[in-house]
């Protein structure tokens, strides 16, 4: 599902560059889950971005379901998103402008799906908002707003999810409640996630824990399959 050879990225910064990913290399097959865990600042949302396209490695390879993104134009990278990736992220990014449901239903519209709104509302009655489906995002809670988000990344059953600290901006009781239903509707899809957090709790729950610091990846050996 991922392949990473040799991957590198660095920023560029007033005298040197800021190194955040040396020679990575790392597989990831379908269907499984995937903590990244680091501190703030070490890399993890960068690595998300570079999975998803949206952010151009320095060197080496990135191969998403066969494909190498280093090949692919704009265009076919903004296709594999819109097909294959749900992705989340820590602040939302719902559009103000548009309904709960309205939200949920675009990236199937974009895809040109005869039955957008009727999936976009099976999908908001998954995440338990179907009274809310006619609210703006300003008149949802944050846990309300991340549970549009989380229906709007799912709603095209991707094979890869990405989350970028999905519960990073909530309170303790939302967030855990936000991290259920990420693992309740990734196993009933059965989906590949990769979830970047910095909490030890959440990276339990996946199958794989990968550290990210100094660079590098390293994973946590022995790491007891969730029941
Ligand atoms: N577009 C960018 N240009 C320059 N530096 C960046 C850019 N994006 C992130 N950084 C820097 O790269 C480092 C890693 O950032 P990030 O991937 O957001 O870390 P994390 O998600 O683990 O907190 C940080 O020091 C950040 O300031
Ligand atoms: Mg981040």
């Amino acid at each position: 599902m991922i392949e990473l050879k040799n991957l590198s990225m660095s920023y560029p910064m007033r005298q040197e560059r800021l190194q955040i990913l040396t020679d990575v290399n790392l597989t990831i097959t379908q269907g499984e889950t995937v903590a990244i865990i680091g501190p703030s600042g070490s890399g993890k949302t960068t690595l998300l971005l570079l999975l998803a396209g949206l952010e151009q490695a320095e060197s080496g390879e990135i191969k998403l379901i066969n494909e190498s993104l280093g090949t692919m134009d704009h265009d076919q990278l903004a296709d594999l998103r819109r097909d294959h990736l749900g992705i989340v992220f820590q602040s939302f990014h719902l559009i103000p402008s548009l309904t709960a449901l309205n939200n949920v239903s675009l990236p199937l519209e974009i895809a040109g799906q005869k039955d957008a709104r009727l999936k976009a509302r099976q999908m908001l009655n998954k995440v338990d908002l179907q009274e809310r489906a006619d609210h703006f995002p300003s008149q949802l809670s944050g846990g309300e707003q991340q549970r549009v988000a989380i229906a709007r990344a799912l709603v095209h059953s991707p094979k890869l999810v990405l989350a970028d600290e999905p519960t990073g901006n909530l309170d303790l009781h939302t967030g855990d409640r936000i991290t259920e239903l990420l693992f309740t509707l990734n196993e009933e899809s059965g989906s590949t996630m990769v979830m970047v957090t910095h909490d030890e709790q959440i990276a339990k729950r996946c199958q794989r824990v990968l550290r990210l610091h100094q660079g590098q990846l390293v994973e946590d050996e022995h790491h007891a399959l969730p029941a």
